[in-house]
């Protein structure tokens, strides 16, 4: 069974560690995920862009694949499946598709317009049980084709997002999606204070978790970052591995072009990855 956010994150709060959220792609990605989460005890959020929506075949086909791993896989740890950087029109389809977890992702919008969709998107959500979170201060970089600057969030207007009652909050704080450029001046921990200030105990998530250094994600999770979404370092991951299967040329022999063989490298990768990144975030054991 798929449980919403919320509970596992106001514990990550309260116990000072973050739960990953992981952007899944296909079988692989779910499954790998699931089955690390629950080699370490972990509370785990898998995470679905439009885009990947679309890919895997819609959001009904992501819902339905993803409960059922949970069930035949035997998997026990709290899971949440959560629509990454939403649209107004995405939101109600995972809704409607069986979703746990929304995000609304309303920071292109004018604030005023933001805060009017957010409002009504934490109703209907709230009213079915799921958790949302909701975006102040574009993040950077490109997702799904919208590209940003790397923006900070304005303290006053997470506030007004915050006392809607969202359930967690997006505050871009100087990060960016995808690989960071080499002369990246790292994360706004003044913007991430500031915010902590203004909407209190709220949880906040951070965005753009591949590439960040550990020192700065251990201070982001003390100043109450609770939920880290990961894409990018997967894909790295098992793009790398799989690339040097096939150019060990692997693939040519015997069987080794089975889909099973050729992209059990890449499995084992995301598999490290996570892992590797779950003991970073503290949350093993926390399931
Ligand atoms: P990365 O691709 O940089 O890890 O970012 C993931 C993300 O923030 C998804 O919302």
């Amino acid at each position: 069974m798929l449980v919403n956010a919320t509970e596992m994150l106001n514990k990550a709060r309260e116990g000072k560690y973050a739960v990953g959220h992981f952007n899944i792609n296909n079988l692989e990605w779910a499954k790998s995920i699931l089955l690390t989460a629950q080699e370490l005890n972990s509370p785990v959020i898998l995470g679905v862009s439009e885009g990947a929506g679309k890919y895997m075949g819609g959001f009904k086909v992501v819902a339905d694949m993803v409960k059922a791993l949970v069930e035949e896989q035997n998997i026990t740890v709290p899971v949440a499946l959560h629509l990454d950087h939403g649209t107004y029109d995405g939101c109600y389809k995972c809704i409607k598709a069986g979703f746990s977890s929304i995000m609304f992702d309303g920071s292109h919008f004018p604030i005023d317009e933001n805060v009017e969709k957010t409002k009504e998107l934490i109703n209907v959500a709230h009213a079915m049980g799921m958790s949302i979170e909701a975006e102040v201060g574009a993040i950077g970089g490109e997702e799904d084709g919208v590209v940003a600057a790397g923006e900070c969030a304005d303290p006053n207007e997470c506030k007004m997002i915050a006392d809607l009652g969202v359930d967690f909050l997006a505050a871009g704080i100087g990060n960016i999606h995808g690989k960071y450029p080499a002369n990246w001046a790292g994360l706004s921990f003044d913007t991430l204070a500031s915010v902590k200030d203004a909407v209190g105990d709220m949880p906040l998530v951070l965005h753009g978790g591949t590439g960040i250094p550990e020192d700065q994600i251990k201070k982001a999770i003390s100043l109450g970052v609770c939920k880290i979404n990961v894409n990018t370092e997967c894909q790295l991951a098992f793009a790398a591995a799989v690339r040097e299967y096939i150019e060990a040329g692997k693939d040519l022999e015997g069987k080794g072009f089975d889909p099973r063989k050729l992209l059990a490298p890449g499995v084992e990768a995301i598999k490290q990855t996570v892992r590797d990144k779950i003991a970073l975030f503290g949350s093993a054991g926390k399931a």
